[in-house]
């Protein structure tokens, strides 16, 4: 295990992905999303995805340096393509179009396709609240990244599809809630596996449907499947999240022949609460059933009821006072990435 600053870690990530090709503002923002992952605790949306993208970079699975582009827009609807660039530069482009959009006419609709890896969803809701707004946003993944298994079933045939919303709360942090439909996000496979540690139960069934809890049986050849949390219920929000995410954006529902690529779509709902009438005040219900909720008793293993988004932030603030700790596998895939582009390690710099 090494444990490493969040400045440290974003540099070596920014000069990675300068040396890939990436222009200054693409190299920022890369490393910027995958750092401010591990700093908030989703390490599996942090920098053990860096050899992944460069791999996707080197094979042409994401384009370097693209824009937006506005397929077709009307006060309140736009649908806009990724053109297969990196989705931490596209998918702030989007919710920035989002925002200005619901600025404008109180509420917007964002329909994105053929975006690159979305990465931590949490961080496009965090953005919208940021500016004040409410915001939903369903992901999909066509091509690359069929996962999940439907309820009863074995065979993947789903993405993780993740539900991200965010609700701008006056004097405290925004409530953000992040989660994929699956069990556990596939990334936290990967990170159980690197560690050689086991999964809970309820999360991956082997090649023959069994449950397992070893991430090596997902991995396996016949491989394993995620399942759906809460049995047909995350099936059934899986399911819609293709609908809104694949269907109605154009990206495409989950589909193997697809999978040349890991493309995300995502379709975005933005509200702003500034339009609504005065009365009643939103702001001071939200308050008071944050309060209510809170105010509920405690099972002894509890310490403390969280609202969403509450962990996300606490952790950021230890991990920015203690480091970043990342498992040497993943640490080492990271440097070697580092050196088979032809980044000297003093310049690393950690
Ligand atoms: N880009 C993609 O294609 C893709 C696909 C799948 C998942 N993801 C990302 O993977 C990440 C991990 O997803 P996950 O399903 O493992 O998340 P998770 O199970 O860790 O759930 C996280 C959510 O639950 C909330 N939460 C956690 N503990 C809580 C508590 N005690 N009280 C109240 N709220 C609590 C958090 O604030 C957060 O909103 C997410 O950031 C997601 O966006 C991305």
């Amino acid at each position: 295990m090494i444990r490493i600053d969040a400045a440290q870690l974003r540099s070596l990530v920014h000069s990675v992905f300068r040396k890939v090709g990436c222009r200054e503002h693409e190299a920022e923002r890369i490393a910027h999303y995958l750092v401010e992952a591990n700093l908030v605790g989703h390490d599996s949306h942090g920098v053990i995805r860096v050899p992944q993208y460069v791999d996707w970079a080197e094979r042409d699975r994401v384009r370097l340096n693209q824009e937006l582009s506005v397929v077709m827009r009307t006060d309140a609807l736009a649908v806009v393509d990724g053109n297969f660039g990196f989705g931490q530069v596209i998918g702030e482009q989007a919710v920035d179009l989002g925002v200005d959009m619901a600025r404008r006419h109180g509420v917007a609709a964002v329909a994105l396709r053929n975006s690159g890896h979305l990465g931590r969803i949490g961080d496009w809701p965090i953005r919208a609240a940021r500016e004040g707004l409410a915001s939903v946003h369903f992901v999909n993944t066509s091509g690359l990244g069929v996962l999940v298994a439907p309820t009863g079933g074995i065979d993947r045939r789903l993405s993780a599809n993740p539900i991200a919303a965010g609700m701008p709360v006056p004097g405290r942090s925004p409530l953000i809630l992040d989660i994929s439909t699956s069990a556990i996000a596939e990334g936290k496979l990967k990170v159980a596996r690197n560690r050689g540690e086991h999964v809970p139960e309820n999360c991956i069934v082997d090649s023959e449907g069994r449950p397992t809890t070893d991430p090596h049986a997902f991995y396996a050849t016949p491989p394993g499947a995620l399942l759906p949390f809460g049995g047909h219920k995350g099936y059934g929000l899986s399911v819609m999240t293709e609908m809104f995410a694949g269907a109605l954006t154009g990206n495409g529902c989950t589909d193997p022949e697809h999978a040349t690529r890991l493309l995300n779509g995502m379709f975005s709902i933005y509200v702003d609460p500034a339009r609504l009438p005065p009365e009643p005040d939103w702001k001071q219900d939200v308050e008071r059933f944050i309060r209510f909720v809170k105010s509920s008793r405690r099972i002894p293993e509890c310490a403390e009821i969280l609202m969403p988004g509450d962990v996300e932030e606490r952790t950021r603030e230890r991990r920015l006072d203690d480091g970043i700790e990342l498992d040497d596998l993943t640490w080492k895939s990271i440097v070697d990435t580092a050196e088979h582009l032809g980044l000297a390690l003093p310049s690393i710099g950690a």
